[in-house]
């Protein structure tokens, strides 16, 4: 695909940026149906700008700092520099600022988000963790539209990943992360490709196949 058709996606990142390379990696393939237009962070120094930079992708720092409280300012030159760049779809990859209502509603089912669980259960921080601790045999990770309460939204795809007796957070979240690199640059191209369709709470996602079969713990 010609880049000029290509559409364009804007990455917020706070972090390593690790699904940012997971982007970066997809965008560089000729018939990838998107390019990354711009990537913000709010963190100056944050290793994600570097991943960027090394992929020749324009940059910007919107330090949310000096804003204070005020967080419709920060969220206002955030919009100014997606407007800027023509985003056409925002995607938050490890982006880690709560949100106004009024931002989302700006950029809405135009702004996903990638979180590691299997969405509704364990949102928030220290995923992993809570996870092992309520002893569940499944965990994963949930690229979703963005709505006004954290981590919640349509849920576009998700990846299952077994929790193993002997794992610990670190390598749970290594194992997720290894799904959230192939989960992420598969919706987007969904999107770019125009196979997403949310209608209110629910996605529809053209032209997926489902596994026919369900996963049980333990299997031996
Ligand atoms: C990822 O695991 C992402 O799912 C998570 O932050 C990490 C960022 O890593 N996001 C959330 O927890 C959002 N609630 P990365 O900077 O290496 O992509």
């Amino acid at each position: 695909m010609a880049r000029s058709q290509a559409r364009r996606v804007a990455v917020l990142v706070s972090g390593r940026g690790t699904n940012l390379q997971a982007l970066l990696d997809a965008v560089a393939a000729p018939d990838y149906p998107a390019r990354i237009a711009r990537v913000v962070s709010n963190v100056p120094g944050a290793g994600a700008l570097a991943r960027a930079e090394a992929a020749g992708v324009p940059v910007a720092v919107i330090d949310h700092r000096p804003f204070g409280k005020d967080r419709s300012a920060f969220e206002a030159a955030l919009t100014a520099e997606l407007e800027a760049c023509g985003a056409e779809l925002v995607c938050l990859a490890g982006f880690m600022r709560l949100l106004t209502d009024g931002f989302v509603a700006r950029w809405r089912d135009r702004l996903i988000n990638i979180h590691p669980s299997l969405l509704p259960a364990f949102k928030g921080l220290d995923t992993h963790a809570r996870v092992l601790a309520a002893g569940v045999r499944f965990t994963g990770c949930t690229v979703h539209y963005v709505r006004p309460a954290m981590d919640a939204g349509p849920i576009i795809a998700q990846a299952v990943v077994p929790v193993r007796p002997e794992d610990t957070a670190q390598t749970l979240a290594a194992r997720v992360l290894v799904e959230e690199h192939r989960l992420l640059p598969a919706v987007v191209r969904w999107w770019a490709e125009g196979r997403l369709h949310p209608e209110g709470e629910v996605v529809t996602v053209a032209g997926a196949i489902t596994p026919a079969a369900g996963l049980v713990n333990p299997t031996a």
